[in-house]
């Protein structure tokens, strides 16, 4: 099921609203092996993160395009780029960090949710980044725009719990870590 509001604008212009470094700095991506990505999108975060990383990349897309683009840009990095639905599939790997970059104004965020919980080792994270709520330059409609507070809600109920507050990730984004309520996937 495509999210809701997922669609993209021109590579250039999405690729001009992040700080990367920045993100991959405050998220402290270094720490992880395995790690998987819902929506790979232009591979705006897959290619650094691969690049950061010492294991492999999943990342999990629902088009085509941006699956051929993101595997276009990752030369010989450990990245395996697959055409899969996570909503209604969950990420089918065990992995030591999941990001839900720019994607939990979604219909069902609790049950995605769960999904990233479901993919994560004992010691993992799931890691968010979101629009601010406000007035951004690009971003889900407000009325479908999560808070970090809602956010942190939804995880709990799917059995996560926030480990940092809320990161500033400017110039338009605030990122959420959470790892296991209980760490009962020892794997
Ligand atoms: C807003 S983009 C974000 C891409 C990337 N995370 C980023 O921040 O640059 C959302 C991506 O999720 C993909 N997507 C939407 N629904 C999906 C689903 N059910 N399973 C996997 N990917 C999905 C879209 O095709 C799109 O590439």
């Amino acid at each position: 099921m495509l999210i809701r509001d997922s669609g993209m604008p021109d590579e250039s212009y999405w690729e001009s609203l992040f700080d990367v470094p920045l993100i991959l700095s405050r998220l402290d991506m270094t720490r992880f092996g395995q790690v998987a990505e819902l929506g790979c999108g232009y591979g705006t975060f897959s290619i650094p993160i691969a690049r950061a990383i010492s294991g492999t990349l999943y990342t999990f897309d629902i088009d085509a395009a941006m699956l051929e683009r993101t595997r276009e840009r990752a030369g010989g990095l450990p990245i395996v780029c697959e055409e899969r639905d996570v909503m209604e599939l969950g990420f089918g790997v065990q992995v030591d960090a999941v990001l839900l970059f720019n994607i939990l104004h979604c219909e069902q965020p609790t049950r995605l949710l769960r999904h990233a919980a479901s993919a994560l080792r004992k010691a993992g994270e799931v890691l968010v980044i979101h629009w601010r709520y406000g007035d951004t330059p690009r971003g889900p409609h407000l009325d479908i725009r999560p808070h970090p507070e809602e956010i942190v809600a939804w995880a709990a109920d799917a059995g996560l719990k926030n480990v940092a507050g809320v990161i500033d990730l400017p110039p338009w984004h605030y990122g959420l870590r959470f790892c296991l309520q209980r760490a009962s996937n020892d794997h």
